[in-house]
């Protein structure tokens, strides 16, 4: 129990300057102040009262990178009293927070140069799309008013299709077919395992006749514990369930030898990938995203932030002082510069950051050249009717392929609109790479090729026009996201322990330095830490006066 005599902030600041962020950390977490702990249902961020006015007034922070990463950390920062600046490479906000629409041009490393022609009001979100809702980013989206929508990442109605296995009649499949078959067949075989006895060792007479029982329910199976199809896997065509007599007459289920040969193509991403898919732990729905494309959490990060952006300016030298930063650039107009600081925060992506020039240790140097950065590639197709929804009655979802397309995905909103643009691609090393060698015009072509496959004439017929991203030939990126090769992050001693900490005065942030790689909730959680971990240092530094407040001077 807080003695009441002390002021919550008083308590905050003796423990911040006393254990570090971590004890802070847990502190405003007791005291329901709930700083990042996204999981706690009262989630409630840290607002400027939560600080002691002066916290941070006199203390000059100088952001590198204005993606999610740095634009949180400002915007937290100034929270409490920080004088933040940031510098960016691009002319926008977002960093991989990326949406294209029409005026959207991107020249990527190769020289390859592409405009978005998507009609007004249309867009692709080139990088993440997507947040599942015990991500960090909801609350974000709460907190700066930005509205949301359900993302479908599952669809029943969305199909599975395989190339090279199984009887033809198997190559286009519903979801919801493959699932109800897969379940049914998966069912039936254990359950004829409990029947047979296999199973005594490992189960009680009581537990048996329970299993059976739900066994029974999950895989809709007859009183014999036999598959025979379920409902759930859907009708013959033109005979579902409907007026008067019509009851409906399940279409026939495959045979499991048919389901298995699915399976048997595809590598990693095969059918029991996507029909776990949907219980993953950050792919479970239900899932969002923004209103009107991702850009809309930048942009209104970039709204809530006071202190000055630049856009077009790139880092070129990093440098810890005697007493501070020392950071130089280069801007759009080949002019150089420099910004000195108290602190820096740097979330240049690592496998660009290590070949900037800098006085940091040669250990930080060579942590920052463990990641291994891995690619991603992705390709809106606008269409002129939305045959999905007309033709297939597919509303949102994703078809998965053992295609090199890899996946499908339609747009979970404009639903019952006349356009629409839909993901045509979604890949990832190594079959990105292969994407990536292509012109953007080849790629078009063969996403194209692809999807026919699929969907049939319409594809082509009802086509207008594409916009591609192969993200390890994109500027300031150079990568879609890292992977920590085994053993490298973990305890103490790791590269990415070490990289945790500051090297000087110099934080470096963003999701990789964080347990959701890949998920801008990462890049949201590593800011706030960083904020955190710099903010106990400026109070341990700072004397606390008797009114709880901390002395207002320049930080030494
Ligand atoms: P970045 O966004 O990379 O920010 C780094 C910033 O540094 C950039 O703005 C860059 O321009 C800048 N910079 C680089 N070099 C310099 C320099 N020399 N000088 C100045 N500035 C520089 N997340 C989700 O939540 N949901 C998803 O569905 C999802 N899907 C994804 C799909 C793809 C294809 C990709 C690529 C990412 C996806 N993510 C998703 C991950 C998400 O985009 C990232 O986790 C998050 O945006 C990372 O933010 P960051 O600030 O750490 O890094
Ligand atoms: N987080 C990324 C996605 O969901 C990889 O696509």
């Amino acid at each position: 129990m807080i003695n009441e005599t002390i002021s919550r902030r008083q308590f905050l600041h003796r423990l911040g300057a006393l254990g570090g962020a971590g004890i802070t950390l847990g502190a405003m977490e007791a005291l329901g102040l709930s700083a990042c702990d996204s999981t706690q249902v009262d989630y409630r961020a840290p607002s400027p009262e939560d600080f002691s006015p002066k916290d941070g007034a006199g203390v000059s922070v100088l952001i590198l990178g204005a993606g999610i990463a740095g634009l949180t950390s400002a915007y937290e920062l100034e929270k409490g009293g920080y004088h933040c600046q940031l510098l960016e490479a691009r002319a926008r906000p977002g960093g991989r927070n990326w949406t294209a629409r029409r005026g959207t041009s991107e020249t990527a490393l190769d020289g390859s140069m592409q405009a978005c022609q998507f009609d007004e009001g249309l867009y692709m979100n080139v990088g993440p799309t997507r947040f599942p809702q015990h991500h960090t980013t909801l609350n974000y989206c709460r907190e700066l008013k930005i509205p949301v929508h359900v993302f479908g990442n599952q669809n029943a109605d969305a199909y599975y299709y395989v190339e090279g296995a199984g009887p033809p009649s198997t190559k286009r499949i519903r979801f919801r077919a493959v699932q109800a078959d897969s379940l049914g067949h998966i069912t039936e075989l254990l359950a004829k395992a409990v029947n047979q006895g296999t199973l005594d060792q490992d189960l009680s007479a009581a537990d048996k006749e329970t299993l059976i029982e739900f066994l029974r329910s999950l895989g809709a199976l007859t009183p014999q514990n036999r598959y025979q199809g379920s409902p759930a896997r859907g009708y013959r065509a033109g005979a579902a369930p409907g007026a008067a007599l019509q009851s409906g007459t399940i279409d026939t289920p495959l045979a499991l030898s048919d389901l298995l040969a699915l399976n048997t193509t595809g590598g990693a991403f095969n059918l029991g990938y996507f029909l776990a898919f949907q219980y993953e732990w950050e792919q479970a729905m239900p899932m969002f995203e923004p209103d009107g494309g991702i850009d809309a959490i930048p942009r209104a990060l970039v709204r809530a932030i006071r202190g000055p952006i630049r856009y077009g300016v790139q880092v070129t030298h990093i440098e810890n002082t005697a007493n501070g930063v020392r950071v130089s650039y280069q801007d759009q107009r080949g002019q150089s510069g420099q910004i000195k600081a108290d602190y820096c925060i740097c979330t240049i992506p690592p496998q660009v950051l290590r070949r900037i020039p800098n006085n940091f240790s040669a250990q930080v140097n060579a942590d920052l050249s463990v990641p291994i950065p891995i690619n991603a590639g992705k390709m809106g197709l606008q269409f002129k009717r939305r045959f999905w929804e007309e033709d297939d009655r597919i509303f949102g979802g994703i078809t998965m392929t053992n295609l090199d397309i890899l996946q499908i995905l339609y747009p979970s909103h404009g639903y019952l609109g006349q356009k629409g643009v839909l993901i045509g691609y979604y890949n990832y090393t190594p079959t990105a790479d292969t994407f990536g060698a292509l012109t953007p015009q080849q790629r078009e072509q063969h996403a194209l090729n692809q999807g026919s496959k699929i969907h049939g004439s319409a594809y082509r017929k009802e086509f207008e026009t594409s916009f591609s991203n192969d993200w390890r030939k994109t500027r300031f990126s150079e990568g879609s996201w890292i992977n920590w090769p085994p053993g490298t992050r973990g305890g103490p001693g790791t590269p990415y322990a070490r990289l945790l900490e500051p090297a000087g005065r110099v934080y470096f942030s963003g999701d990789y330095l964080s347990y959701a790689i890949a998920w801008q909730h990462g890049a949201f959680e590593s800011a706030r830490k960083v904020v955190m971990d710099l903010h106990a240092r400026v109070r341990a530094s700072q004397p606390l006066q008797s009114n709880g407040t901390t002395a207002s001077r320049r930080h030494p």
